[in-house]
């Protein structure tokens, strides 16, 4: 109860300053015991202080990660990626729903409530102005451009997402933060056969504007207020608004496909898409594609053999020459062609070179020589970098130096990860 009180009085001093960087800044010494992302400490369920009076949803991350996995079905094994694509990513989504879906749309996706298999939350997702918010953990997307969801889609509109990790995948994470105050990064070069990580993805897109929406899960999440403002401050105001099912991301570590990237990427659209059939629900969803590999052999043209697309879906963009990528995501650039770059020190995610951004890395291999892999695993690569950026800034040696480091750390901000924004 007391710490309730006194984070809600850091909450209010937050909002004010620095909302999604309040861990940043002094607290009075009472509040700092009680905080979270220190070395002895649990890590950050969000940074973000709740609305006053908030009776809803409070993010909790789930951060018990399991020594060793539990055996576990992997439905997709009945599947080849590569011939059988589409049955392939709708068993893993199959897989990611079970003990997941329930009657009540805002307890859906809460791992304690999952009575089938435990997921988990990746660690250091919390920081800085697209850090989680605190009712579902929420991290602040990549900003759709007029028309990239829809034609007609005339405003821009901001996307929040979670993303959650199954029992081999969690191992790995616990593996790399056993120790919270010096994280192991070599502990994360090679995520283990059959990792699942499956991300939701919300917009706060209108039905109006894209009409395919109609009908989609609805959270109420505390985010930006102003849902156009593509590139908000932590001073910018919250509020409590209802973000839609737009995008689910799969990822799957799958030796099967070891000669490309050891990876498959999948993304399913809610709706089917433009002109897809009407529904609700959060199964109302359809494939856009899955992809293994990034098609280095097609650059100049040419048929791709590594990635497949739903024919029955008809997007107003996917990525680069064609290549996978999700209505969320820059068409510049594809799911794999990002997160080969996940590596420490953080790599750069999109570049004007195809030949390196769509050359197919092995698993475990880091993009930039000499680096540590992350093995694909975006998520692990922004929570080290923001863990190190933290540390950065909370050792600087002049308070000089250290509101220099926050200004660097906010306009690095104004550009999300998942825009191809830099990773600190
Ligand atoms: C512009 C680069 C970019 C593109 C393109 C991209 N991602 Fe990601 N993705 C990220 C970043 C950065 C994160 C970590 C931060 C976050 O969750 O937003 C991430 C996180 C994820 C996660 C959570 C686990 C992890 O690996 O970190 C999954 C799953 C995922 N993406 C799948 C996909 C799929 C599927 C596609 C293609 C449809 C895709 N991504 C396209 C940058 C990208």
């Amino acid at each position: 109860m007391r710490f309730m009180k006194l984070s809600l009085v850091a909450g209010a001093v937050g909002v004010t300053l620095l909302s999604a960087a309040a861990l940043l800044i002094d607290r009075t010494p009472a509040v700092a015991q009680a905080a979270c992302d220190g070395p002895t400490t649990p890590f950050c369920n969000s940074t973000v202080p709740l609305p006053a009076g908030w009776k809803g949803p409070v993010f909790q991350l789930r951060q018990d990660y399991p020594a060793v996995a539990p055996s576990d079905q992997q439905p997709w094994l009945a599947f080849d990626p590569r011939t059988q694509p589409d049955a392939y990513i709708k068993s893993v989504l199959a897989y990611f729903y079970e003990g997941n879906l329930r009657p009540d749309v805002e307890t859906s996706f809460d791992p304690k409530l999952n009575t089938v298999r435990n997921w988990y939350n990746a660690p250091w997702q919390d920081q800085g102005t697209n850090g989680r918010e605190p009712v579902h953990g929420l991290t602040r997307e990549r900003t759709s451009r007029a028309n990239e969801l829809a034609a007609g889609q005339s405003q821009q509109w901001n996307n929040y997402a979670v993303g959650f990790y199954n029992a081999p995948g969690a191992v790995v994470i616990g593996q790399m933060w056993k120790d919270h105050g010096h994280p192991n990064p070599a502990a994360a070069g090679s995520l283990p056969e059959g990792t699942v990580a499956a991300k939701l993805l919300f917009t706060t897109a209108t039905v109006q504007q894209v009409p395919y929406l109609a009908g989609a899960p609805t959270w109420k999440v505390y985010v930006y207020a102003n849902p156009n403002d593509p590139s908000p401050k932590p001073t910018s105001p919250r509020a409590v608004l209802e973000v839609r099912l737009l995008q689910i991301d799969i990822a799957v570590k799958d030796s099967r496909v070891a000669s490309t990237t050891g990876w498959v990427f999948g993304t399913f659209v809610y709706g089917g898409g433009p002109g897809g059939p009407s529904g609700s629900g959060w199964t109302n969803v359809a494939p856009v594609g899955v992809m293994w590999g990034n098609d280095p052999g097609s650059l100049a043209g040419g048929p791709l053999k590594e990635t497949w697309l739903n024919p029955a879906v008809h997007m107003p963009h996917v990525g680069f020459q064609g290549r996978l990528n999700g209505p969320v995501d820059n068409p510049s650039s594809s799911c794999l062609s990002c997160h080969a770059t996940a590596e420490s020190p953080a790599g750069q995610m999109i570049g004007a070179d195809p030949k390196r951004w769509f050359q197919n890395v092995p698993s475990g291999t880091p993009f930039d020589p000499g680096r540590q892999s992350m093995d694909y695993s975006l998520q692990l690569a922004v929570g080290l970098a923001d863990f190190q950026q933290a540390q950065k800034i909370k050792s600087a040696p002049t308070p000089t130096l250290r509101a220099k480091f926050l200004q660097e750390r906010i306009m690095q901000d104004s550009r999300p990860p998942r825009d191809g924004g830099p990773l600190h």
